[in-house]
């Protein structure tokens, strides 16, 4: 895990909250000749970025969305969010997927909407997003290795989607499957990491909670190759490994999927995967977290700190049970 001691000019960057704003002055640092003196900086393990921020197409016409838990929240910096990765079909270690995915080609993409559905079909992604309205919405995100971040996305509404395709009322699930490309995704070419398609599902009312969003971008840009590019999932309340990257197929189905985490090693992950520090994992215990860039540990809070938005959704579950 990549811990890093804070340094005193960390305190600005933190407290801006406007991806505008920071990719100002990651411009500026950038124009000055900065970035590669404090590269040359970086501690031992880190690794060179191949894409960094004004790399990725800037994105146009973004709502301001939901941002009240940043507020207080300092964001991650871009650095750390798209270099400190888990993409295991770039590799299992958190510098793989920076140093592996920049041959991985996010375009032209197509977006397959099957199953119970009226609208269904494979759709260009833009024809796919067209229809709705990009937002940003920073979230933070909790691994269940127990590390967390806090990054600006840009996706448009879940819920949204969902609409428009007019799921029948059978449909109680939709599952996520991310693109399988072992000639680009080298981790791919090996069954022993895990069984691919890496698979991922949502209950139809997790689904249209207003907080899951299919996300395309971060800090203001498109989303990096090594971050899930150019589409994927973000339910804010879950373990960071429900947040499936790269995805080609959306269906709505009537029985819980099978996710693959939860398929690799069922006594550790299970299909719902909320964020819960009462709940520890059994290797370690998931009451405490390091957020990146903190030396400290912070406790963790019930659905990350959501609760107030998606408790509802699990009333009366035993969560001890369904984890
Ligand atoms: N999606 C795919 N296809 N493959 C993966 O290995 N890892 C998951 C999730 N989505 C993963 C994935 C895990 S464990 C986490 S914590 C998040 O992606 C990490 O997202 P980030 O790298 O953008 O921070």
């Amino acid at each position: 895990m990549l811990i890093r001691i804070k340094k005193k000019s960390d305190v600005v960057s933190s407290e801006i909250t406007s991806p505008s704003v920071y990719l100002n002055r990651r411009q500026l640092i950038a124009a000055t000749g900065l970035a590669a003196g404090s590269m040359a900086f970086a501690g031992k393990g880190e690794p060179a970025l191949q894409q960094g921020p004004g790399v990725n197409a800037k994105l146009e016409n973004v709502k301001e969305g939901y941002s009240k838990l940043a507020q207080n929240d300092p964001m991650t910096s871009y650095e750390a969010a798209a270099s400190y990765n888990n993409f295991y079909e770039f590799g299992t270690a958190k510098e793989d997927p920076v140093e592996n995915a920049g041959n991985f080609k996010p375009k032209p993409w197509k977006v397959t909407v099957d199953g119970l559905c009226k609208l269904s079909g494979t759709f260009d992604l833009d024809e796919f997003l067209k229809p709705h309205q990009l937002e940003e919405r920073i979230y933070r995100l909790r691994c269940v290795e127990a590390w967390s971040m806090v990054i600006p996305w840009i996706g448009i509404s879940l819920a949204d989607v969902v609409k428009r395709h007019e799921p029948s009322g059978d449909a109680k699930f939709i599952r996520f499957e991310t693109i399988v490309r072992p000639e680009e995704m080298p981790g791919q070419r090996s069954r022993f990491i895990l069984p691919w398609p890496y698979v991922e599902g949502l209950r139809m009312d997790e689904a249209m909670n207003p907080l899951s969003i299919l996300a395309v971008g971060m800090y203001g840009e498109t989303l990096p190759n090594q971050n899930g590019a150019p589409l994927r999932l973000m339910t804010p309340w879950k373990y960071g490994f429900k947040n499936v990257k790269s995805i080609v197929r959306i269906s709505f189905v009537d029985k819980q999927p099978k996710n693959t985490w939860n398929e690799a090693t069922p006594h550790e992950y299970g299909f719902y995967a909320n964020v819960n520090p009462t709940v520890d994992h059994p290797r370690w215990s998931q009451a405490k977290e390091r957020r990146i860039g903190d030396f400290l540990k912070r406790d963790t809070l019930m659905f990350n700190g959501y609760e107030e938005e998606v408790a509802s959704l699990y009333a009366g579950m035993d969560l001890k049970k369904h984890y």
